[in-house]
């Protein structure tokens, strides 16, 4: 090989990590924004499966209005590709509005440490429903993975369940206490020392808890049927995420009003409106507009690297989702709980390092592949 053809490459895998650090660093960024709009919305209006169903909508809406004006190339697609888009549509319908239940009960924060545990599932679905085995260093792998999510969910889940405690992975904000008969706001009460004999439900944990599972499952069974049905089709990451948002709009629609309803959101767009005014509206187009925004940039990411590097760099969004959300909404953590989630974060790490070593040479570098490894 000749020294100039060398020195050329050398600039081209310069540009390329150059380009993938702009990928990250615009899906974090966007990713946060995404996250502090949704939990303020929530807050305010408490109806995850319609503003699940609106940042679908929004996604929606914008690809369409590309494609018309010719701002973005509209995908050739024919009846077999939408034909194969609608289990993975089926998952992403399920782990977004799962997810959005999740952070409508318990801090953001809370949320993205079960989170994290994602890839564990996707090795627990491959060996128990798909029959696929890996060597026990992987297995080994999960166990801080988990470990570390009990300890970070511990607390929050014993604190509910007996009552009394002290608080967790909470947004402070939000949660209203009874005390002494009266309903009072228990940031006042942190402030006043006054945490015993309060009551609160179990539930708002548990389904908060439960949904982060649920979101956790739906996204590897996502993955897996992105990647069987992205297998030889030449629709571009931007393209292929916008007949996801297009379909799972479709999907969601019917189940967020049964559940939601016309006359509950009407009355609570009212409240919220009253309590937050006009700046409730752009909160809402902000969560939008900024989920199909990052989500479009991660899948977009995925054409320019590996699944394992996209893997690692979707645990390191959620580090990011996770100290910026308890920064802003002030969530109180315990010292047992931040060790789990750094225990939960360095295992995700350290599974990925695994199955790097076992796997560099095996992983197909099929488009969506990555968050189905
Ligand atoms: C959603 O609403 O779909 C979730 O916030 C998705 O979370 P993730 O993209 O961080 O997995």
């Amino acid at each position: 090989r000749s020294e100039p053809i060398e020195a050329s490459e050398v600039k081209s895998e310069a540009a390329k990590r150059v380009k993938i650090g702009i990928y990250f660093a615009t899906w974090w960024a966007l990713n946060v924004v995404f996250n502090i709009y949704n939990k303020k919305v929530l807050n305010a209006f408490p109806y995850p499966w319609l503003t699940s169903t609106l940042s679908l909508a929004c996604g929606s809406l914008m690809m369409m209005i590309s494609w018309a004006t010719r701002i973005a190339e509209a995908p050739n697609t024919d009846f077999e590709f939408w034909k194969t888009l609608f289990p993975v549509a089926v998952a992403h319908t399920i782990g977004h509005v799962a997810a959005t239940v999740s952070m409508s009960k318990v801090a953001v924060s809370f949320t993205h440490i079960i989170k994290s545990g994602e890839p564990a599932f996707s090795v627990l679905v491959s060996r128990f429903l798909l029959g696929e085995t890996f060597p026990p260093s992987v297995y080994m792998s999960l166990v801080p993975i988990i470990g570390g999510c009990a300890l970070a969910a511990v607390t929050e889940l014993n604190f509910n369940m007996i009552g009394h405690g002290d608080l967790t992975f909470y947004d402070i904000s939000v949660i209203k206490v009874n005390y002494l008969g009266l309903e009072r706001d228990l940031n006042n009460f942190a402030l006043l020392g006054c945490l015993q004999n309060y009551e609160l439900s179990c539930w708002p944990s548990i389904s908060g808890f439960m949904g982060a599972m649920i979101s956790n499952l739906a996204f590897v069974f996502r993955n897996i049927f992105s990647k069987r049905g992205m297998k030889g089709k030449s629709v571009s990451g931007m393209n292929y995420y916008a007949c996801l948002s297009i379909l799972s709009l479709f999907i969601l629609t019917p189940f967020a009003i049964a559940v939601e309803g016309p006359q509950v959101w009407a009355a609570g767009w009212q409240t919220a409106l009253s309590q937050i005014g006009p700046n409730f509206i752009w909160w809402l187009a902000a969560q939008s507009v900024f989920y199909h925004l990052y989500n479009q940039v991660s899948y977009m990411s995925l054409n320019e690297i590996s699944p394992l590097t996209f893997s690692i760099g979707n645990t390191m969004k959620r580090i990011s989702v996770i100290v910026s959300s308890i920064i802003i909404f002030h969530t109180p953590v315990q010292p047992i709980n931040a060790l789990g989630a750094a225990i939960a974060i360095l295992g995700t790490f350290l599974y990925s390092q695994i199955r790097e070593i076992f796997y560099l040479h095996h992983v197909p570098n099929v488009m969506f592949s990555h968050r189905y490894q």
